[in-house]
Formats: C-alpha cells, structure tokens, sequence
C-alpha cells in the first residue's frame, strides 16, 4: 500500500483516503464522493478494527458485508479498496497506542473508555500505510472527526482532514451500519434523537441561550419514548467539546440514545447570525 502510494505521490498526483469500517451505505457513499471530486487517486480502507470495541460490545457480530462494499467502491471509482488484517495491523508483539485524552475524556469516551485510544492508534497507522494528501471523515461522528483533525496537527502527520455532513433517512435518523440492529418498533422511535437535536437548534435560532433551557427541551422530545434511553444531549463548544453554559457561535449539539441493545449517536451544528443574536448574546 505505502510503496504504491509513494509512487503516486512522487507523480505529484493528490491521493485521497477515505478510512471505514465497511458495511457501506450512502453516508459513507458521500465521503467518497466527495473524496472522488477533490482527488487524483482514491483509496477506501475496510477494517473492522479490533482496538476501538469493548470486550462487551459488538465486534464478532458488526455488520460485514465484502462484496457489496466492493461493488459499492467500484461503482463510485476508488482506485484501491484497502483491506488490511487484524494481524497484519497488530502482529504479535505491537504494543503502541496513540491518545488524545482530553478531546477523548467525554462524551462517547466516557461511555467507551477505550474507543478513541483505538481509533486514534488505526487512523495513525492507515495514515502512515496509505499515505494521503487528504482524508474525509463523517460529521456523524463529530468527537471522532475533531479528535482526528487534532491528532493529525500534534503529530505533524500532514494529512488535511476533511468533515463531510452527516446523511440521513428521510424521517431523520442518521445512516449508521448499527441501524439495522433496530427493530421495526425501535426503528420507528429512532428518528426522535435527531428530532431533539433539531429542537434544541430551533430553540438556538429563535434566540435561547440558555443551556439548561435547551436541554430540557431536547430531553422532553427524547422522553416521548419510554423505550429510549438517554445517554447524553449537551450543548457543548465546537472545537474543544467542552459543555457550554451560554450557547456561542462555535457551539455544537451532541447526543447519544440506547435503544434496546443498540447505541446511535447523533450531532448539530449550530448557525448563529451575529446581526440577528439578542443583546444577551
Ligand atoms: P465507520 O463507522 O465505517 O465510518 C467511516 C466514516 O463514515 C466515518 O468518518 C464516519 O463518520 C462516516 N459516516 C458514517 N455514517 C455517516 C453518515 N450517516 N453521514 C456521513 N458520514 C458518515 O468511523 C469509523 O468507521 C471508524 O472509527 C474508522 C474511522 C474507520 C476507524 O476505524
């Protein structure tokens, strides 16, 4: 893969990455269309790793799904669909990991203590292995996306992250591999996370900057459904992920929700007209 890459690069031609862990669906249909736009070369990993899931989550049962992912990839034009080992990527004897512990610390970190060591240490190696220019990540997972861009400047790795919005269903739900773990009857209550993240953005639109107030609102809309269970809706700052008491303009609305044995996360940006902002503002 590097040696290829190196080549390619020697070329001066712009290589592009967009890293997943396969079960393709239209969300990451859109990085690597994006990816396609921007770039010479295009190069797609799948890799269910290891190292981001917890001895009691899903890893033997993640969704796998090789040839439509293929078939997807060559559809949309990528150039290399990259599909390393989980012993090609941790032999025997590898002992390095790689964290960003404050931007880790909360949210889907507290839930997952381990999650982001794994993600930070297999984005460090697919960058090293593949080498790109660029690499597009989804909004969906927001902390992922600002923990990536992060890791990227700290560690000189020179790769220009790239954030692509977040794609969803009609009725809302954000797309995510993990969907098809709901029931019909889960399914159907699903959308209600991103209905309060819309809520909450609504309330910020109208001129509320009150935090409390907006989450009790978001809260309410999540409540609805006696099936869901609330994990976290927070009000917090864009670029550090820390909860904000007042909403500013570089504010961002995190949520994630258990439904029966499946966990969906959910965010919004929030879009603040400075001219339009209440004098409490
Ligand atoms: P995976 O869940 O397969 O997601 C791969 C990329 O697709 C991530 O950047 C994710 O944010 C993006 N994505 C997923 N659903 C999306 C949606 N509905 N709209 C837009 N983008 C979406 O995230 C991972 O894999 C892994 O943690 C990985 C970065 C590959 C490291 O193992």
């Amino acid at each position: 893969m590097a040696a290829w890459s190196e080549q390619l690069r020697r070329e001066g031609v712009t290589v592009g990455f967009v890293p997943t862990m396969g079960a393709l669906h239209d969300g990451h249909r859109s990085l690597i269309r994006a990816a396609r736009l921007r770039c010479d070369a295009l190069i797609v990993s799948i890799f269910v790793n290891p190292a981001q899931f917890s001895p009691t989550e899903d890893l033997s049962t993640y969704p796998r799904s090789i040839t439509h992912d293929r078939a997807l990839c060559r559809e949309e034009g990528v150039d290399v669909c990259f599909e390393p080992t989980a012993q090609g990527m941790y032999p025997d004897g590898f002992q390095t990991t790689v964290t960003v512990p404050a931007l880790a610390r909360r949210w889907e970190g507290e839930a997952r203590p381990h999650h982001f060591a794994g993600v930070a240490t297999v984005v460090t190696k697919l960058f090293g292995m593949v080498q790109p220019h660029l690499a597009w990540f989804g909004q969906k997972d927001y902390q992922q996306a600002v923990l990536v861009r992060k890791l990227s400047e700290d560690l000189n790795l020179g790769v220009a992250i790239q954030v692509s919005q977040t794609v969803r269903e009609r009725d809302g739900l954000a797309m995510s591999s993990r969907n098809i773990y709901l029931s019909a009857d889960e399914r159907r209550v699903a959308p209600l996370l991103s209905q309060a993240l819309r809520a909450g953005q609504q309330m910020i639109v109208g001129g509320t900057r009150d935090v409390a107030a907006i989450e009790r609102i978001m809260r309410q809309t999540i409540e609805q459904a006696p099936t869901i269970h609330l994990e976290y809706l927070a009000v917090c700052d864009q670029d550090n992920l820390e909860p904000l008491s007042v909403v500013t303009d570089r504010a961002v609305l995190l949520g994630a929700v258990r439904i029966g044995s499946v966990r969906l996360i959910d965010n919004l940006l929030v879009k603040i007209s400075r001219e339009k902002s209440p004098a409490t503002y």
